[in-house]
């Protein structure tokens, strides 16, 4: 991880961040950078994002991180981990692993869960579930939460999407995580995690049950990131019809079903739908991300806009800094960045209840 001297880095983030804009966009947001003044007294964020990996053993289609296969070079240090520990996690609440890859896939990751016990934060991960049952009850007995990536009802469908996954294999270890979390009356620590697409969106009020006959209490509705979401129009009123059925299951099951308010900017008017960040956000303010290289970037939804390298300042000084800033002056205006617009991030949505 070489990495140029502060002042070219400078050069080499304004030039990655501004080329990822438009031409009228771009002329906005680098006229305004000479201007935007740091902000030293802004609070640490309340919870941090961490990509431990950056390569995955499943190659799903809507993803492709790991089209290449396993590449154990793209990890998180664990030395690297312990110094970011030791820097952040003192002022943050929350350290959530996910990232462009899986996490569990580290062969040392117990090593990594040694380092959060040793800090009182609150810890989610966001898994494929081909991690090993001992690694995730240890999580569960650990106060975690747990939220398992599941994109269909159907064995086959799955399978497709979690390209080469045999569902047999995975939804052991899920059941075998729900059944020691029942035991341990720490159910509430575990959710299933479903990205809509066009090829599962016929699958959630099915989910909904297979939720509860693991008795798994939340799943959680993320919609699928792509170029365009030209192919929700034409299923809209199927999918309005699937969520309302996904609903009047979840509230048969007692499951607890978070929806997105909008899709494609039509509302979605249910009782489980939850507000979406591309009608406001604050997570600028409140989230942040490392990523693996020690890149800081903006948030869960990995947009790729990057305020900075650990490497090359102290956090805080990034944090509060002008890529940072100017971010934040732009993103609830007309001039947001253009990965924000549409955004289906479930803002409200506060994993953790006590
Ligand atoms: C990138 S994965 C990383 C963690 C882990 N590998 C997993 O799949 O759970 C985090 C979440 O992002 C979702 N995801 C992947 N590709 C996406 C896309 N194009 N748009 C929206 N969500 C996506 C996955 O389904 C998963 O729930
Ligand atoms: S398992 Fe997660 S990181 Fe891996 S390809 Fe699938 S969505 Fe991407
Ligand atoms: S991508 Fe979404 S969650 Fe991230 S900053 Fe933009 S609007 Fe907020």
């Amino acid at each position: 991880m070489s990495q140029p001297p502060p002042e070219a880095h400078a050069l080499v983030l304004a030039q990655r961040n501004f080329d990822a804009l438009s031409e009228e966009e771009r002329l906005h947001w680098s006229g305004q950078f000479p201007k935007a003044k740091p902000a030293p007294t802004l609070p640490y964020p309340e919870r941090v994002i961490i990509e431990l990996a950056n390569t995955c053993n499943l190659d799903c289609p809507m993803c492709r991180i790991g089209a290449n296969g396993v590449n154990l070079t793209r990890v998180m240090p664990l030395e690297a981990f312990r110094e970011l520990a030791t820097q952040l996690f003192p002022h943050v609440r929350q350290v959530r692993l996910n990232g462009l890859g899986e996490s569990t896939l580290i062969p040392e990751f117990g090593a990594y869960l040694d380092v959060l016990a040793r800090h009182p934060v609150q810890v989610e991960l966001i898994t494929n579930a081909t991690g090993s049952v001992p690694i995730y009850t240890r999580m569960v007995d650990e106060g975690a939460t747990l939220l398992f990536s599941w994109d269909a009802a159907q064995p086959t469908l799955f399978e497709r999407l979690r390209r080469p996954a045999h569902w047999d294999v995975l939804s052991r270890t899920v059941q075998a995580v729900a059944e020691h979390a029942g035991r341990a009356r720490r159910e509430r620590q575990l959710f299933l995690l479903f990205t809509l697409q066009g090829a599962n969106r016929a699958e959630l009020p099915e989910l909904v049950e297979q939720a509860a006959r693991w008795g798994i209490p939340h799943l959680l509705v993320n919609v699928v990131k792509q170029r365009s979401d030209a192919w929700i129009q034409p299923c809209l009123k199927e999918l309005l019809a699937v969520f309302a059925e996904a609903e009047s299951r979840a509230r048969r099951t007692g499951v607890r079903l978070f929806l997105p308010d909008t899709l494609a900017g039509h509302r979605v008017p249910l009782g489980s739908a939850s507000p979406t960040a591309g009608s406001g956000c604050d997570r600028p303010w409140k989230e942040v991300v490392i990523r693996w290289d020690l890149d800081v970037q903006v948030c869960n939804m990995f947009n790729p806009y990057t305020y900075g390298n650990l490497a090359l300042r102290p956090f805080e000084r990034i944090w509060r800094g002008a890529f940072a800033q100017l971010f934040r002056e732009n993103i609830n205006s007309a001039h947001c960045h253009p990965y924000c617009r549409g955004c289906y991030y479930l803002k409200d949505v506060h994993v953790r209840r006590e």
